[in-house]
């Protein structure tokens, strides 16, 4: 983990924080081989927030999967158990809070996880989520 140390604190939910950070590092955790690494860096992102980095050097993702990682139900793990749900909830739960998640991946290199997150989380939408409005 490396946390440059101008990185503000940011005041959020930890409940979508814990899914969040769940489903990526257990898939990083699933991708790489015996001896692999995961590497989880935090900078500032602007004055705006902070930036989150999740890299490992796994089997990576085909370009022609890429963009569907984040659809229900796209998994590569079918019959072993993944549901294909994980990335399609981590990205709704990023972007309630006012978040951004990208993804860069190449075979057989690795893949990285870029999420951003405001200084705090966005109040219309956590209000959304529970309920009251929409969704
Ligand atoms: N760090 C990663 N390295 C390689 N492939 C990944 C990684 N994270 C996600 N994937 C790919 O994205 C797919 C969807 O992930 P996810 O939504 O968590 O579903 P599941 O883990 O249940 O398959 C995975 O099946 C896998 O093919
Ligand atoms: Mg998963």
């Amino acid at each position: 983990v490396e946390v440059a140390p101008d990185t503000p604190a940011i005041e959020s939910d930890r409940g979508k924080l814990q899914q969040i950070f769940l489903n990526i590092i257990n898939n990083a955790l699933a991708a790489v081989a015996d001896g692999g690494h995961l590497t989880i860096g935090a900078r500032p992102e602007s004055t705006q927030g902070i930036n989150l980095r999740f890299m490992d050097n796994g089997c990576g993702i085909p370009a022609e999967d890429l963009h569907r990682i984040f659809e229900p139900f796209f998994s590569t793990k079918t019959g072993q158990g993944g549901t294909g749900l994980g990335l399609s909830i981590t990205y709704n739960l990023v972007h309630e809070i006012g978040g951004t998640i990208k993804v860069a991946s190449e075979v057989g290199v690795g893949t990285c996880f870029t999420i951003t997150l405001p200084l705090r989380a966005e109040k219309a939408k956590e209000t959304a989520h529970a309920g009251i409005v929409g969704r």
